[in-house]
C-alpha cells in the first residue's frame, strides 16, 4: 500500500499538454509535448513551436489553442509559442504526502530484465590499486540503482586468477617459502618476475609448473588455490571498507572460463568467424581498420596454443548470455579498454550470442590523475595502493570534522571520520563524468563546500537534527506554496526521473549532480522558510518537506554506496 507508485508531476503535466493537443488538433494526438522544467513557471512545453511549423499554423496561436483545452494545470503563452505551466499549490502538496512510503514512490521500471554488471576484477596477487578504485565505485553505484529500480542484477568480479603467472609465482613460492600477507604476496610477485627473467633455469621450472596447473596436478593447484584464498581476503578487506555489494559469490574469475575455452574457439571457427593466422586462430574484424587498412584483429589462441585475455571475454558473453539469461551486459572497465570491448562485442553478433533484444555496454572511465595533472603514482613511480589512498582520506576528513565538532567523542569522531573520508572519495570518483580524468585531490574532496560528498553529507545530518524531536510531520494541501517551497518539492519530485537516467546512461554523476541540486534547493528554502518557528499548519507542512528532502538524500547517498550518518 504504502509501496503505491507516484507518478512525477513531470509526466502527469507532460500527459495534460497531450491530451489536449489530441483535442484541439486530433491528427496530431501523440505528438511530442515537449514538457520540461522551467525557470519562469513549474515546467514549460514548447510543443506548439514544432507542431505549428508541421501544420502551418502560427506557433503563438497554437499554443493558445492548447492552452485554452489543457486542464489540471494553468497555462500561459509566452514568446513566440511557448507554454508556462503552472500547478495548483494543493497538487504539489499532494505529490510532497504521496511520496512518504518506504520507496519514496518510485517504480521498478527494470523489474523483469536481468542485468549482469561486471566490475572490479583485480588481479590476484596484486595489490588492489587505484586503478580498481573506479571500477569498483562505479560498478557498485550502478549494481543498486539498476536494482533499486528493479532489474535483477547478477554481479560478476572477473578477477584474474588465471594465467601464465602463477606457475612463476607457486614455484617461487616452494623455493623460497615464507611470508604470507598480500603485501608480501606483491613483494613475491616481483621477485618471482626478477628471478624469471635472470634465471633461464628457474624460468624453465616455472613454466613446468605452469602445465602441471593446466593438468590439474593436485599439489600445484592446490597452491594456486592458497594463493588465490590468500588475495581474496584481502580484497575483502577493501571491499569492506568501501561498503561495496560485492559478495565472494560474486566472485566468478578467469579459471571459470578456462574450460570452455577450446570450445568458444571451435564455435567460432566452425561458423567461420576465427581463422587461422600463422599459427594462431583469430578473428578479423569487420568494423575496425588498424594502419593501412588491415582488419584489426582479436586473438582467440595465441600461435603457442594458449589462450588469454581476448577469449576469456568471448567465453564471458557467451556464458552470460546463453546460461545466464542475462539481457542487458555492462562492463566497467577502463577506456583503454574500449577497442578489446568492442571487437568482443562485435563477435558475439556474428556468432549470434548478442541478438538485437540484448545489450552490451562497455561502460568506460577515465584515469584518475596526481596532483600534477599526471596518471596517480607514488613519489618512487609506483601504483598508489588503495588502502594508502583511502587512509589518507580519512585522516584528513577526521581533522575537517573536528574542527567543526570540537565536542565530539573520540569513538564517534572515529566512526564519522571514516564514514566521511570513504564517502568523499566516492562521491569525488563518481560526482565526474566518468569518461573524464580527474584528479585525486584529497583537500577539495573532504571540504564542507562545493559539490562535495561530505558537504551533502552535511546537508542530510542538519535536516536530520532540524527533525530530532519536532512531531507532527505531514503535509496538508490547503496551505500556500511559497516559491523556495515549491522549488523544494519539485526538486523532490524529480528524483524517480533521474534514477532512470543513471539506469539508462549508467552515468552516476547524474545522480550526484541531481543530489547537489537537491541539497542547495533546501538551503534556498531553509533560508527563506522558517521551519520551527512557523505556526501550524505551515510549520508541519515544513517539515514534511524537510523530512521527505532528508529520505531523499539519504537514498540517493545510499545509491552511491555512500553513509548518510545523521549527526556530523
Ligand atoms: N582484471 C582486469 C584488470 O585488472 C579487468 C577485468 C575486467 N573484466 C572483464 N570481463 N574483462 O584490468
Amino acid at each position: 500500500m504504502d509501496d503505491h507508485v507516484v507518478q512525477p508531476l513531470l509526466a502527469r503535466t507532460a500527459d495534460a499538454v497531450s491530451e489536449a493537443i489530441g483535442r484541439v488538433r486530433p491528427d496530431s494526438a501523440g505528438a511530442d509535448p515537449v514538457v520540461r522544467r522551467s525557470g519562469h513557471a513549474d515546467f514549460q512545453s514548447n510543443a506548439a513551436l514544432a507542431l505549428g511549423r508541421r501544420l502551418g499554423v502560427a506557433p503563438a496561436a497554437l499554443a493558445g489553442e492548447i492552452a485554452g483545452s489543457v486542464t489540471g494545470v494553468r497555462a500561459e503563452v509566452s514568446g513566440p509559442g511557448f507554454l508556462n505551466l503552472t500547478l495548483p499549490d494543493r497538487v504539489i502538496w499532494e505529490q510532497v504526502s504521496a511520496r512518504g512510503g518506504p520507496r519514496l514512490g518510485i517504480g521498478r521500471p527494470e523489474r523483469g530484465r536481468k542485468v549482469v554488471v561486471d566490475y572490479s576484477a583485480p588481479n590476484i596477487a596484486k595489490e588492489m590499486h587505484v586503478g580498481h578504485l573506479r571500477t569498483t565505485i562505479i560498478g557498485d553505484s550502478l549494481a543498486r540503482v539498476l536494482g533499486f529500480l528493479g532489474a535483477d542484477v547478477v554481479r560478476q568480479n572477473h578477477l584474474g586468477d588465471w594465467g601464465t603467472q602463477f606457475g612463476m609465482l607457486i614455484q617461487h613460492l616452494w623455493e623460497h617459502p615464507g611470508g604470507s600477507a598480500v603485501t608480501a604476496l606483491d613483494d613475491r610477485y616481483r621477485a618471482a618476475r626478477a628471478e624469471f627473467d635472470a634465471d633461464p633455469a628457474f624460468a624453465a621450472r616455472a613454466r613446468a609448473r605452469v602445465v602441471a596447473l593446466q593438468a590439474g596436478e593436485p599439489e600445484t593447484v592446490a597452491a594456486w588455490r592458497g594463493i588465490v584464498a590468500e588475495s581474496e581476503r584481502a580484497f575483502r578487506v577493501l571491499y569492506d571498507r568501501l561498503g561495496v555489494l560485492l559478495t565472494p559469490e560474486d566472485s566468478v574469475g578467469e579459471s571459470f572460463y578456462n574450460p570452455v575455452l577450446p570450445d568458444v574457439v571451435a564455435e567460432l571457427r566452425a561458423a567461420g568467424i576465427a581463422v587461422d593466422s600463422d599459427d594462431a586462430v583469430v578473428v578479423f574484424s569487420q568494423e575496425v581498420t588498424g594502419p593501412e587498412g588491415a582488419p584489426v584483429p582479436l586473438m582467440v589462441r595465441k600461435s603457442d596454443g594458449g589462450y588469454g585475455y581476448d577469449t576469456t571475454d568471448l567465453a564471458t558473453i557467451r556464458h552470460r548470455i546463453r546460461e545466464l539469461g542475462a539481457q542487458r551486459l555492462v562492463y566497467v572497465t577502463d577506456s583503454r579498454q574500449a577497442l578489446h570491448f568492442r571487437l568482443v562485442f562485435e563477435t558475439a553478433r556474428r556468432a549470434g550470442w548478442l541478438t538485437d533484444d540484448v545489450t552490451a555496454e562497455h561502460v568506460a572511465y577515465g584515469t584518475v590523475l596526481g596532483p600534477d595533472g599526471r596518471p596517480f603514482k607514488t613519489r618512487a613511480g609506483g601504483a598508489v595502493r588503495l588502502s594508502d589512498l583511502l587512509d589518507d582520506a580519512v585522516a584528513r576528513a577526521r581533522a575537517v570534522v573536528a574542527e567543526k565538532n570540537p565536542g565530539l567523542d573520540p569513538a564517534e569522531l572515529d566512526r564519522i571520520a571514516e564514514q566521511a573520508g570513504i564517502g568523499a572519495v566516492k562521491y569525488a570518483d563518481l560526482s565526474t563524468s566518468r569518461a573524464k580524468d580527474y584528479a585525486f585531490n584529497v583537500e577539495r574532496m573532504v571540504s564542507f563546500t562545493g559539490n562535495t560528498g561530505v558537504y551533502l553529507q552535511y546537508a542530510h545530518a542538519r535536516i536530520c537534527s532540524i527533525l530530532r524531536g519536532a512531531s507532527g510531520a505531514t503535509a496538508v494541501a490547503d496551505v500556500p506554496l511559497e516559491p523556495a517551497e515549491r522549488a523544494l518539492a519539485l526538486a523532490l519530485d524529480g528524483y524517480g526521473g533521474v534514477l532512470a537516467e543513471v539506469a539508462e546512461t549508467l552515468e552516476p554523476h547524474r545522480l550526484c549532480g541531481y543530489l547537489y541540486d537537491l541539497a542547495r534547493a533546501f538551503t534556498g528554502f531553509y533560508e527563506a522558510c522558517p521551519v520551527l518557528r512557523a505556526a501550524e499548519p505551515v510549520r508541519g507542512n515544513r517539515l514534511a518537506l524537510c523530512r521527505l528532502t532528508a529520505r531523499t538524500l539519504g537514498h540517493g547517498l545510499g545509491l552511491l554506496g555512500i553513509a548518510a550518518p545523521e549527526r556530523m
